[in-house]
């Protein structure tokens, strides 16, 4: 049932704050440590790993994405991600040593599993991250960690992603605890900051009504993109994902560094350009995103920009201003996608698009 949304998408981008804190439950003792019950692999297994590779495809390889600068960052362990398509056929390097991480919200995509078969055979231990109890991802990985978000109908993914890219902060923060890198107070500090981000994301969706203007002001554009750097940078590719599926629309994700080694040669008066900003604790990187806004606004186009709440000087430089609730600058996927999940949809649903259902798409993928 749609409860009164015009979408299954819309109210599941909606139900985030409730399927983000679902992922959540249960997973702090009272003690104070991190605890991932599902994960079975022995904790002599996971100090030995060497290296970690996650793989998946679409939506869930972003996840993988913004994963990886969570998991070198607390692990220090070497994390590769890889489109499980890709991994399959080129004789990827694995071996006992290795832990292969999927991320699939259905737990049927066909090219995901065949990675993962492919991974066992080489004896890496697979632990696979879910939405769907008892699907084929699952049943064949180690072992499984349940996103909880809930059936997710609409095609295009939402409360999948931002779920999955909990779950890999809670695999990130497991396995620093496992191998000694992160010590009590560090992970509950951190495991605090993840329980008031279903609040922070509340916050999103209920100022969400310039996102809804700008949605109405942009359709019909015949092509947008996206900037961002560190975990800003899968939220950016994400964003034209979602632009693409939902409203065919040509759109491009880019890493905002890659700037001057091609693409801003696409740069042209009024073409919207979307900014993902970090917060302004992570000085040099904010500094470089807003040089690369000033750069894309000289040359006319229209800057959105995605900055936490309160940062004038990114503001400065945007046509469109999208705030944020401050966060840590690796939880900030959390909050910037929402806003981009809630443009898509609205920017479809201005231009007469089947929302739920994009052309060509199916929800699951089952062939290669
Ligand atoms: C995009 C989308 C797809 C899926 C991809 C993987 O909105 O939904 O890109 O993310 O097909 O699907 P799962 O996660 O089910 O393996």
């Amino acid at each position: 049932q749609k409860d009164g949304y015009d979408w299954f998408m819309r109210k599941e981008i909606f139900e985030q704050p409730e399927a983000v804190a679902n992922t959540l439950l249960g997973r702090f003792t009272e003690k104070g440590d991190l605890t991932l019950d599902e994960v079975r692999i022995p904790p002599e297994d996971l100090r030995r790993v060497n290296k970690i590779v996650i793989v998946a495809c679409g939506t869930s390889f972003y996840a993988g994405l913004v994963a990886k600068y969570a998991i070198e960052h607390w692990t220090r362990v070497p994390c590769e991600v890889e489109i499980a398509s890709e991994f399959r056929y080129r004789d990827p390097i694995i071996d006992p040593m290795t832990l292969v991480v999927t991320i699939s919200q259905s737990g049927e995509t066909a090219d995901t599993l065949m990675a993962i078969r492919h991974a066992r055979e080489q004896h890496a231990k697979v632990i696979a991250i879910c939405n769907t109890n008892g699907a084929t991802i699952p049943r064949e990985s180690d072992a499984v960690i349940y996103t909880h978000a809930g059936p997710e109908i609409g095609v295009a993914s939402t409360k999948g992603f931002l779920t999955q890219v909990m779950a890999c902060y809670l695999l990130g923060l497991y396995l620093a605890q496992v191998r000694g890198m992160k010590y009590g107070d560090e992970i509950r500090a951190m495991m605090g900051e993840l329980e008031r981000m279903p609040g922070l994301i509340q916050q999103v969706l209920d100022d969400s009504q310039p996102v809804l203007d700008l949605a109405a002001q942009l359709k019909n554009r015949r092509s947008v993109l996206f900037l961002g750097r560190h975990v800003g940078y899968p939220v950016a590719l994400e964003g034209a994902l979602k632009l693409k599926e939902l409203a065919y629309i040509h759109a491009e994700g880019f890493a905002a560094g890659e700037l001057k080694h091609g693409p801003i040669a696409l740069i042209e008066p009024g073409l919207p350009v979307f900014v993902v900003v970090p917060p302004r604790g992570r000085d040099q990187l904010h500094e470089k995103v807003v040089s690369n806004i000033q750069e894309i606004r000289a040359r006319g186009a229209k800057t959105i920009v995605l900055a936490e709440e309160g940062d004038d000087v990114a503001e400065r430089y945007a046509d469109s201003f999208i705030s944020l609730p401050p966060v840590s600058t690796l939880f900030q996927p959390l909050v910037a996608t929402v806003a981009l999940q809630l443009f898509a949809c609205e920017l479809a649903t201005q231009m007469g698009h089947d929302v739920d259902q994009p052309r060509n798409l199916a929800k699951s993928v089952t062939v290669e």
